[in-house]
């Protein structure tokens, strides 16, 4: 257990050790229990978190705020077209500035290019730690709350297979900051990674790059194929969304041109049939329902998906309290 976490930015899962990550995952299940217990744990009393949004959230949102509250803390809600960022106010000078003003700020920004390069333009100004709520690139609290899930669900990730899908939505194009954190953080656990989707749709070279290391380094498998079915089978942890056509097109119309290609890339109970009998079915929502998977599916009994979204809470609130006090 590491016990010298204060000060320090999440921005990727990549930053920290793999024993500090299992820190935060013990703190996460303590805290998930005493809250179950109605033990009150306010361990950042009297502490604020700004949560900076330039993009939509329901449960990222709400998980953090209702996090600070519960930790005894406030957390303010700042929506970035209600602020001057547009008429000046800089990344150095929002790190300075309301680093001086909150103990921690919270960031979600996933335009493509620009977000994890804000958030660190952020934490380099910043004297409090900065926690990335989402970018273009990592979404560091969803993966980790869904490696709790899988621990619940699965017990030791050790040895276990998890397919990484892309599955097709109508809504809009999706960032890939999910799957690209997915295949980074499981390798690290011991898992096999299948990583499946359409040729159109890669992930950054140097992220899969990496993937493909660390699967390596921990003696794990890290396979790529192109077909869904075949991305299922035997899988443990059937992880399937969508992700837009980023490192191929950035055009939206040419993209969702691409994605209308691969409407039969949607999870059916047919499907999880080719997954190991008690294989789960994990989603981070929002999900277009009926689209990118069957409703069936999504609220039947292997689906995981509503623990998942509540593990969000606790593995945020054990890395705000570590990193804040
Ligand atoms: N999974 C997730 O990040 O959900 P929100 O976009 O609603 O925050």
């Amino acid at each position: 257990m590491q016990t010298n976490l204060r000060g320090r930015d999440m921005i990727t899962t990549l930053e920290w050790t793999k024993e500090e990550l299992e820190t935060a995952l013990e703190v996460a299940f303590r805290l998930k229990q005493e809250r179950a217990l109605g033990i009150p744990h306010p361990l950042l009393r009297d502490k604020t978190l700004a949560m900076l949004f330039f993009y939509s959230s329901t449960r990222t949102r709400s998980s953090f705020e209702a996090g600070m509250a519960q930790l005894g803390g406030h957390a303010a809600f700042i929506e970035s077209r209600t602020t001057q960022i547009a008429h000046g106010d800089t990344a150095k000078e929002i790190g300075e500035i309301l680093g001086r003003y909150f103990d921690g700020i919270a960031i979600r920004n996933v335009d493509w290019g620009i977000g994890n390069k804000y958030i660190r333009d952020v934490a380099s100004a910043s004297r409090v730690p900065v926690l990335n709520m989402q970018c273009d690139i990592f979404h560091p609290f969803q993966i980790l709350a869904d490696l709790m899930t899988i621990m619940e669900k699965k017990g030791n990730p050790q040895g276990k297979r998890i397919v990484v899908s892309w599955a097709y939505a109508a809504s809009y194009l999706k960032p890939i900051s999910v799957p690209q954190s997915l295949i980074l953080l499981m390798p690290r656990f011991g898992m096999d990674v299948v990583l499946s989707y359409p040729p159109e749709f890669p992930l950054m070279p140097e992220i899969v790059e990496e993937a493909k290391a660390l699967a390596r380094k921990h003696g794990t498998g890290f396979d790529i194929v192109h077909d869904m079915d075949e991305g299922f089978k035997g899988a443990d942890v059937v992880y399937a969304k969508s992700w837009g056509p980023l490192l191929t097109t950035t055009d939206p119309e040419e993209g969702k041109k691409l994605q209308d290609k691969y409407k039969d890339w949607i999870v059916t109970d047919e499907r999880m049939a080719l997954a190991a009998p008690d294989a789960i079915y994990m989603h981070p929502l929002p999900a277009d329902r009926d689209i990118e998977v069957a409703s069936s599916v999504l609220d039947g009994p292997q689906s995981v998906v509503f623990d998942e979204a509540e593990n969000r809470l606790h593995v945020q609130k054990a890395i705000m309290a570590l990193t804040m006090r």
